[in-house]
């Protein structure tokens, strides 16, 4: 067991945006520093879902890894692979699905919400259903001890914790055995709901068309927020405003400094500035994050190679940890024919 090992997950989407940055991945940094990490690519998953359509995928992994590193995520701390490059996880999927009981797999909320939300797609398949089994698959195949996730994600770990008891309890060595059990009951690390506001001050989310992308060029990036709504009570500059009524106002609680929130703060609501002075340090600053994001991606951005390069490390790393489980898992479940000298 080694609680200390800390891995998660994202499907292959396309650009990331500066809610998956503030949400997700600022975490992911910080995790590196005091964990051993796994971060993949969940190329598998995104077909549960896009199976008709699957073209954009294969782009969409580099783009990811790249907005990864662009993110500060460290290669020589944190292991970066594809989910199916290390194919061990498709047979633990497998195997648990033997003893995985239907109910649980229908239960879990996110099966009835997402064939409701994505209601145009066809997703009465077999593949859909095992999503958070293959989620468990992903994660026990690491003994990951920690598993940092959205408050959406929870009943998937939960799952899997369940997935893990029944194994050990059908497979595993004896509770009088001193042995460590065959599969690691993960925790959960919920991920502070840091809600990202997006330009219209929803979350920010691709679904709501509100976003930012990570590297998304200055221009657009200056014409966006210069035509976000403000207070809709703020019709002419004389008209005097409500920064928590305002979707710039959210951003600026992410981005800028205290002293400048003051002087946002007095000028609003006295209508001593324009919104559109007051949207030029957020621009400032919004701006400045992404230099260092671009300037993180260029390697990378100009030499593809070099992004395949550490996946691929990553990928061999991976395998390696997952066969080591793969051989304890098929050992306990009768099917060690590995090596015929050993009967
Ligand atoms: N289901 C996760 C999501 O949609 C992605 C994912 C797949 C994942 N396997 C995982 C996350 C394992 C954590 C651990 O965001
Ligand atoms: Fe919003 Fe700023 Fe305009 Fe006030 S001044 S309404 S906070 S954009």
């Amino acid at each position: 067991m080694d609680p200390q090992r800390v891995l998660s997950g994202m499907r292959p989407t396309g650009a990331l945006h500066l809610g998956h940055y503030h949400g997700v991945l600022k975490n992911w940094v910080q995790l590196q520093q005091d964990y051993e990490c796994l971060f993949f690519v969940a190329d598998w998953h995104a077909l549960t879902t896009h199976y008709e359509d699957p073209s954009g995928i294969q782009a969409h992994v580099w783009t990811m890894v790249i907005d990864w590193l662009a993110a500060g995520i460290d290669p020589s701390r944190a292991t970066l692979f594809i989910q199916s490059r290390v194919p061990e996880h498709a047979e633990l999927h497998l195997l648990l699905s033997m003893c995985t009981p239907l109910g649980w797999l229908e239960r879990v909320p996110s099966f009835k919400d997402q064939q409701e939300r994505l209601s145009d797609r066809d997703l009465s398949t077999y593949g859909f259903l095992g999503y958070p089994l293959l989620q468990a698959a992903d994660i026990l195949i690491y003994r990951a001890g920690r598993v940092p996730v959205g408050d959406d994600q929870v009943p998937h770990v939960e799952l899997t914790r369940e997935v893990a008891r029944r194994f050990n309890h059908l497979f595993g060595r004896g509770p009088e055995n001193e042995a460590p059990p065959i599969l690691v009951e993960p925790q959960a690390l919920l991920t502070k709901a840091s809600r990202m506001p997006g330009l219209d001050g929803q979350k920010m989310s691709k679904s709501y068309h509100n976003t930012i992308a990570m590297r998304e060029e200055p221009d657009s990036v200056s014409k966006k927020v210069r035509t976000m709504p403000t207070d809709p009570a703020r019709v002419r500059k004389s008209d005097p405003g409500d920064p928590t009524r305002c979707p710039v106002y959210a951003l600026h609680e992410v981005y800028t400094a205290e002293d400048t929130r003051q002087w946002v703060q007095t000028g609003c609501r006295s209508a001593g500035i324009g919104c559109l002075e007051c949207k030029q340090p957020l621009i400032d600053a919004i701006l400045a994050e992404q230099a260092v994001f671009r300037a993180r991606a260029q390697p990378y951005e100009e030499d593809l190679d070099l992004v395949k390069g550490l996946v691929d490390q990553g990928c061999e790393r991976a395998r390696s940890l997952a066969q080591e489980t793969m051989r304890e898992v098929r050992g306990a479940m009768g099917l060690d024919f590995s090596d015929s000298k050993k009967g």
